[in-house]
């Protein structure tokens, strides 16, 4: 039988803010079919200087009047600062409900360098995080790998994405620890471990003291993802369904603008 494309149930895609756009892309490519929400928790914006217990708390509840109100397929929670704090905690507390997560890439990275060196560019939540220190000790304890965690890059690249002037200046003070020299070998991989950061790669490319790979997880996660959603032949996408809900319920112009951009209503 063909499967009626509003039939399928949508596919939820959440970050504090834009930063999930990055993954949502990569997730359309590979399931054209299905309809998608995005989700920005732009009241709770930005998450890395979050208290963890009062984080996990918003998120769970947040997440409780999400599902009930669209009853996703599946969930992509785009957001590394996020899920290495509270993926367990939603699957355990919505058990019915799949899960995709994002964390840092530590094993690809640990993986594919050469000069041994890695540095994990993230906030500065991702980087406290005990779910961070165990994916190093899993999967990179023959790497050096040197945690950046930056206070400042999510808002400069939410202003930068909005169309605002940002200085270089500013952004090579937020990136410039992450390139290590060490017995005439040099950092060659910088794990992109916030969602946010691929928006500005270029820039962090012409600022680089030296080039490395900026290893962005989101096609690895819209891999995952569909892995995870049954596939339905033959249905087509539902014209005008995909939209955009943000938690302060007032995103300013700009940003709407940028959902548009991305065909999503706000
Ligand atoms: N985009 C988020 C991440 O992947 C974090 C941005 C923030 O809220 O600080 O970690």
């Amino acid at each position: 039988m063909t499967a009626v494309a509003n039939e399928l149930k949508p596919i939820l895609v959440f970050d504090s803010g834009i930063g999930g756009l990055t993954v949502l892309r990569e997730a359309r490519v590979l399931m054209p079919e299905r309809g998608f929400i995005y989700v920005a928790d732009d009241a709770g914006f930005p998450y890395g200087g979050w208290e963890e217990q009062a984080l996990k708390d918003r998120i769970v509840d947040l997440f409780g009047k999400l599902l009930a109100e669209h009853d996703p397929e599946v969930c992509i929670i785009a957001c590394n600062t996020a899920f290495t704090l509270v993926g367990a905690d939603l699957r355990a507390a919505f058990p019915q409900m799949t899960f995709i997560g994002t964390v840092p890439a530590i094993k690809p990275a640990a993986e594919r360098t050469r000069s041994g060196l890695v540095s994990v560019l993230a906030t500065p939540g991702t980087v406290k995080r005990a779910y961070t220190r165990d994916l190093i000790q899993s999967f990179a304890t023959q790497c050096h790998v040197r945690l950046v965690g930056s206070e400042n890059l999510a808002r400069l690249a939410e202003a930068y994405i909005r169309g605002d002037a940002v200085s270089d200046e500013a952004v090579l003070a937020e990136i410039d620890q992450c390139f290590v020299e060490k017995d005439g070998r040099k950092t060659d991989i910088v794990v992109l471990a916030c969602t946010h950061y691929p928006f500005m790669a270029n820039i962090f490319r012409r600022l680089a003291p030296w080039p490395v790979d900026w290893l962005d997880p989101a096609e690895a996660i819209a891999r995952r993802a569909r892995s995870l959603v049954p596939q339905a032949v033959d249905a087509v996408h539902p014209d005008n369904f995909d939209f955009a809900m943000f938690t302060s319920g007032a995103p300013d112009f700009p940003t709407r603008r940028l959902m548009q951009g991305f065909g999503l209503r706000a």
